[in-house]
């Protein structure tokens, strides 16, 4: 699935055309750093993830993982792990209860339930899941499943470059994005650059990892999930396991991010759920550190060649990508990798091509940024270079092919502010101190490498409803079926309700993460944000006007006999339009005197998908990355020392959280760049870097000092408060801003990720 499909999922669905106020006036509480509201939950331990949740009777369940990449099971044996103590079930092809495919609405991750036939297609897929009293129980029971395999031929090389047939032949590349004649542009152009870039598998490694507890009351189902979608969960499992809607609820209260990873449902879901059925008993499932490298999803490697074709002055005649990435033997995952490429630049002649190819790996899955991150690594790379072809400074070619009109669709950008991003990342990074020369910037024994790239990242806003009462007792509760995976939901929520009811937001009660609330959107796509909060607007407002009714209607009140319409609701108080709100009356006293538990709204807003006047726009965020690396010739030493990231993403509603998501992408930007690889071992497909120890992360120590700047320009486009979404657009541009910043330092051009140290023990450098 790509971006683009994934919008047009988000956005479909029967929302009705959003409120399009003018964007409005700065208010205190909106732009305010606001620590998060569930904080203190956090740090003191008491938010609950789905693995914490405990009940009686509850058995463990443990999966047994494939231990070939290819071919079927040729016997399973498990009457030596059912006769293990404390073991009560064991599930395999031969006995698991029915777990349907997915034909609803909703999207599903794998397309093959799990345990559905005998074909093994990866390493680590589930065969059997053994269910026992404890998890060591489970463990046990789990290593005493005996299984043979029929061992086939199976494929995890990471060289994508297959014979592929041609272009518009039948299964060879697909044509997304055209203009122009880039062949003949490129042939004709008087400088070149024709490179490939290569990006490899990399694994969400959120803190807290998948997991499921899954409890049957013997009609309905409820499932503690780490998921990114709540909604959407319910959706698929209500087919998956051939229950109705109703007689299910995914709760995600508190979710240890995700990046993507959790955005759709994975078959330890299922897995769980008919283990609790078929027991009559709760199952927690829980996905360990090794399995995540296999069974729930990473960014595809991608191969991608990039064409540019320029005039002398830095003009850009041709721009083709033709990209392949992998994807598993059942599922097509496009990586698209062009998401950026047709509109970032200015030029007549354009291509981005996709191709598929397939190894003997789990289903891809959408990972910050998907396609656009490692899509802009190749582009950004391949504008440095020509960069250096037209002895040009960066900074000063891309300004000279911005552009103010989507040259794909011939839309105007919502907003678009490439240009300020470049020119205050320029600025706040000192770039007119920058020495082009390879090399020629010292610092003590360092060598100093200053890099750039843009970034992009697609807008979006979906349909969104959500539920709120003002109360007796003072306090606000506000609800919706979205969820909080540790971005700032819950706060940037309880910001906007105290911007509508002017009530502070410690009377505020925030409530997501269970799919019985008012449908909310998922966390995904940099999309929630910006889909949520007119709703809750909408619904603020309608609570207020609940109110006024309330207040003029009740016989008791202060204000019985005047119209509604003579009534104003400010801080919290109900009074007369014409006089001040301090000589209102609180509306939990009005609510008293009417003996009214609460006066209530139901707000609803509709996606862009339904609002023609924002379909008549290109809706994108925009970045631009300053690195600088410190270079130690003499030990070999690389670091990445020192990074503004300026962001055009639209108004900002919490700069602090907001901030955090930034820094945050930009640190993953470091790992992209210097460290992150899942490596398949080709003698049995396994990924042999399955662990934190193996699989290198960035520490503290390898963070760089980050400086994070947003342009705070509300898009007219994006409703009442013009917010874009800030998730992911952080994190485009730094790796290839990187390696064009240790082409400056060592005169080494590093194509394909992560740069080693050994890429770089060839550089010409001296001190
Ligand atoms: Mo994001 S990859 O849509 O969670």
């Amino acid at each position: 699935m790509m971006f683009s499909e994934f919008l047009d999922f988000i956005q479909s669905g029967q929302g009705q055309p959003g409120a399009q106020a003018p964007v409005g006036d700065p208010s205190e509480i909106i732009g305010t750093a606001l620590p998060r509201i569930d904080g203190p939950l956090k740090t003191t331990g008491s938010a609950k993830y789905a693995s914490d949740y405990n009940f009686k009777n509850m058995v463990y369940a443990v999966p047994v993982c494939a231990k070939v990449a290819g071919g079927t099971i040729r016997s399973l044996d498990a009457s030596a792990a059912k006769k293990m103590p404390g073991v009560v079930l064991v599930l395999h092809h031969g006995n698991v209860p029915p777990i349907y495919r997915n034909g609803s609405g909703g999207r599903n991750s794998e397309g093959r339930p799990p345990l559905t036939d005998e074909v093994i297609s990866y390493w680590g897929q589930y065969v059997a899941v053994v269910y026992a009293e404890t998890y060591q129980q489970a463990l046990a029971g789990a290593d005493a499943v005996k299984v043979s395999y029929n061992a086939d031929k199976f494929d995890v090389s990471p060289k994508l470059d297959d014979a592929m047939p041609a272009i518009g032949a039948e299964g060879g590349p697909r044509v997304l994005s055209h203009r122009g004649d880039a062949d003949a542009a490129f042939a004709s152009a008087p400088v070149k650059v024709d490179v490939v870039y290569r990006t490899p598998v990399e694994t969400h490694n959120p803190m807290e990892m998948h997991a499921t507890v899954a409890v049957w009351d013997g009609k309905r189902f409820t499932l503690y999930e780490s998921s990114q979608g709540v909604v959407n969960h319910l959706t698929v499992m209500a087919q998956v396991l051939g229950v109705p809607k109703e007689n299910i609820d995914v709760i995600s209260h508190f979710i240890g991010s995700g990046f993507g990873g959790k955005l759709f449902p994975w078959p330890h879901s299922a897995l769980a759920a008919v283990g609790a059925r078929q027991l009559n008993r709760p199952v927690k499932l829980t996905v360990d550190r090794s399995m995540m490298f296999s069974n729930v999803g990473h960014r595809p490697r991608t191969e991608q060649r990039i064409r540019l074709g320029a005039t002398p002055d830095g003009k850009l005649l041709a721009l083709a990508q033709d990209y392949r990435n992998h994807t598993s033997l059942h599922d097509d995952i496009r990586e698209n990798c062009g998401e950026a490429t047709p509109f970032l630049y200015s030029t007549a002649n354009l291509q981005v091509s996709s191709a598929l190819v397939r190894r003997n790996v789990g289903t891809p899955t959408p990972m910050r940024g998907p396609g656009a991150v490692p899509g802009l690594f190749a582009l950004e790379s391949g504008m440095d270079e020509l960069a250096i072809a037209l002895k040009m400074d960066p900074v000063a070619l891309r300004l000279g092919l911005d552009t103010l009109t989507d040259e794909s669709n011939g839309k105007p950008f919502s907003s678009r502010h490439l240009k300020e991003c470049l020119q205050v990342g320029s600025e706040k990074f000192g770039w007119a101190k920058r020495t082009p020369e390879v090399g020629s910037m010292k610092k003590g024994d360092l060598v100093l490498g200053w890099g750039v790239a843009c970034a992009s990242w697609g807008a979006g806003r979906g349909p969104s409803q959500a539920s709120l009462s003002l109360q007796q007792d003072g306090r606000v509760r506000v609800s919706s079926a979205t969820q909080d995976i540790g971005t700032g939901t819950y706060t940037i929520v309880a910001q906007v309700v105290s911007d509508k009811t002017g009530i502070p937001v410690k009377r505020i009660d925030v409530k997501l993460g269970n799919s019985e609330f008012v449908p909310g959107p998922m966390s995904g796509g940099s999309t929630a944000t910006a889909t949520v909060v007119p709703s809750i607007a909408d619904a603020a407002n309608a609570a207020i006007k609940t109110m006024l009714q309330i207040a003029s209607s009740s016989k008791s009140s202060l204000f019985a006999g005047k119209k509604a319409t003579d009534l104003a609701f400010t801080d919290g108080r109900v009074h007369l339009k014409d006089k001040p709100s301090s000589s209102g009356v609180p509306f939990g006293q009005i609510l008293k005197a009417a003996n009214m538990a609460s006066a209530d709204g139901e707000g609803k807003s509709g996606g862009l998908g339904s609002d023609t006047k924002a379909h008549d726009y290109s809706t994108h965020s925009f970045g631009a990355q300053f690195v600088e690396v410190e270079w130690d010739p003499g030990i070999a030493r690389l670091r990445v020392s020192r990074v503004v990231s300026v962001i055009d993403g639209g108004r900002i509603i919490n700069p602090k959280t907001a901030t955090n998501q930034v820094a945050g992408a930009v640190v993953m930007g470091v790992g992209m760049g210097l460290f992150e690889e899942t490596i398949y071992d080709p003698r049995n497909g396994h990924a042999i870097n399955d662990n934190f120890a193996d699989y290198i992360v960035p520490t503290s120590a390898d963070s760089p000092k980050v400086d994070v700047h947003f342009l705070d320009i509300p898009d007219p486009q994006m409703g009442e408060y013009g917010a874009r979404g800030i998730g992911e657009i952080g994190l485009a541009g730094v790796a290839p801003a990187i390696t064009a910043a240790v082409y400056h330092a060592t005169g080494v051009r590093v194509r394909e990720l992560p740069v080693r140290i050994e890429d770089l023990l060839t550089a010409k450098v001296a001190v």
